[in-house]
């Protein structure tokens, strides 16, 4: 026990009152000052409220800095914008795959099951995010019928997430306020979000993405349309056209086919020559002879992209028209139809008065020869009118291959027919029969293929049919002016 310790309750009352007096003595200022200020109400209430705010404002300060530090130590953020080639395959995978776990399946492409089985991959995948604002996207076809239309619901602006494996990710769609003045569209941009163990993820999004994209395309040919400075898809993917559905004068096809794959494969010939790596064809003749239909199926016959230069388009101006012809989207034909009207009436205003930039000739003759691009260039002109051509336009280098593609002689005739009847015509006697009225009527090289096909279309499935109406097609083209295409019958 303690000697010091005051040991009777007496002397334990004067300690507590001579501390009291100590420490309310007036010689001791800065403690009573204190004191005075403790015991007043209002200060106490201000100093607390103060304070609280201070530490207040300083733990919102250390949770956003915690909030940055920790977004960037364990988050990772992907950006996508409008203009790069990802962006429509990543709206149209983020469809699919969403479509895919609503079914309860998983994309063709989809990711191996998680191996992982910590509680954070367990919680997460039991967690099945859904897509809640959707967009819809209209495509028609450019050659279809108009009622030929496809939708597809694609994410709609905003916050969406995603359950990738055992990754969840965050995806915003953004709208700048921001204009791409050149396409009067807005600009665009997805940002992908994810914890930053996940990172790797994004690489097999995009490989999936891009899977996707090129199996949308398998079998079809992509049609690209000039949109102010860059080209861009045209409506989905169409079915390739197969070659032998075109029927054209006997070797024809076989010939421009050789000539095209002759060209593709000698890309270093060309360059090692210090040649330009291009090839220009014009395909001329009567309109319906096959002459669009033929590089439709060419195209995907050799497993190419049609672009459609349309150089009368709107604020087209001659150093665009190069510039497009120098980014050429891989393996695509450029086809620039009816080369011939492509300038008429270029200086004349349109209804709305409308008579501003446009491309000159001597700029398109530039733009074709243009600077030698790495990529190979093949152009297709089309025209109904040769003879209006500009000598300059089709001159080698420009043009290095002229085919005439006529009326439809008396092999096409006999190839089209059997097209359509091979099958109900056996024997190949109503052919005969046809043949033999076509001669007599002289119609070889003299209608065009799809007033041909217009008759065998009419008379579907009806070989004695086409027989007897196919002096129907001399109405159309020798002497009567009225013309009776079968499909135009009057009162039918
Ligand atoms: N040689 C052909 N073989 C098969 N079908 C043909 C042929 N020629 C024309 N057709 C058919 O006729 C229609 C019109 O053909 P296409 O558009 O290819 O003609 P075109 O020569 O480009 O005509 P235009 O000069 O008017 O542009 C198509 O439906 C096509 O299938
Ligand atoms: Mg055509």
């Amino acid at each position: 026990m303690d000697s010091n310790a005051p040991s009777t309750p007496h002397h334990a009352r004067e300690q507590i009152a001579k501390h009291i007096s100590v420490e309310s003595s007036p010689g001791n200022g800065l403690s009573s000052y204190l004191s005075q200020l403790t015991s007043n109400p209002f200060f106490t209430a201000g100093f607390g409220l103060a304070a609280l705010a201070t530490a207040a404002r300083i733990g919102q300060k250390s949770i956003q800095h915690g909030a940055a530090l920790l977004r960037r130590r364990m988050l990772v953020d992907l950006e996508i914008t409008r203009h790069d080639e990802a962006y429509p395959w990543v709206l149209q995978w983020m469809t699919a795959f969403h479509r895919a776990q609503i079914a309860g399946t998983q994309l063709a492409t989809g990711p191996a099951p998680d191996a992982k089985t910590g509680l954070l991959s367990s919680l997460v995948s039991r967690f099945n995010p859904r897509l809640h604002h959707l967009q819809v996207q209209t495509f028609r076809s450019p050659s279809g019928p108009a009622t030929d239309t496809h939708f597809a619901l694609v994410p709609g602006h905003g916050q969406h997430i995603l359950r990738y494996g055992g990754a969840l990710i965050l995806v915003n769609r953004q709208r700048e306020k921001a204009f791409d003045m050149t396409k009067g569209e807005p600009f665009e941009t997805i940002t992908m979000t994810t914890l930053y163990a996940y990172r790797n993820v994004f690489e097999d999004i995009f490989a999936e993405a891009h899977q996707l994209a090129r199996q949308m395309e398998e079998g079809k040919t992509v049609i690209y349309n000039s949109m102010g400075p860059d080209w861009q898809q045209f409506g989905e993917p169409k079915r390739k056209r197969p070659l032998d559905s075109v029927v054209l004068e006997r070797g024809v096809k076989e010939r421009i086919v050789e000539d095209v794959r002759a060209f593709v494969a000698s890309r270093t010939w060309y360059l090692d020559r210090g040649i330009p790596y291009r090839r220009g064809y014009l395909l001329y003749g009567p309109p319906g002879t096959g002459k669009s239909s033929f590089i439709q199926a060419l195209a995907g016959h050799l497993d190419f992209n049609i672009a459609i230069l349309n150089v009368s388009q709107r604020g087209l101006t001659d150093d665009r028209l190069n510039h497009l012809l120098t980014k050429i989207p891989p393996r695509t034909i450029v086809l620039l139809e009816d080369a011939d009207a492509a300038f008429v009436n270029r200086r004349e205003p349109g209804a709305d008065g409308y008579s501003g930039a446009t491309v000159t000739f001597s700029g398109l003759l530039n733009a074709l020869d243009g600077v030698a691009s790495a990529e190979e260039r093949i152009i297709f002109l089309t025209t109904n009118h040769v003879e209006r051509l500009d000598e300059a336009l089709i001159r080698p280098g420009r043009v290095d291959m002229t085919i005439r593609l006529g009326e439809a002689t008396e092999y096409q005739i006999d190839q089209l027919w059997d097209r359509f009847y091979a099958e109900l015509d056996v024997g190949g006697e109503a052919k005969k029969r046809f043949m033999s009225k076509v001669r007599e009527l002289r119609l070889a090289n003299a209608v065009s293929t799809a007033a041909l096909q217009g008759l065998f279309l009419y008379n579907k499935d009806d070989a004695e049919g086409a027989v007897s109406m196919v002096h129907s097609l001399t109405t159309g083209h020798i002497h009567d002016r009225h013309v009776e295409t079968p499909g135009h019958v009057d009162g039918v």
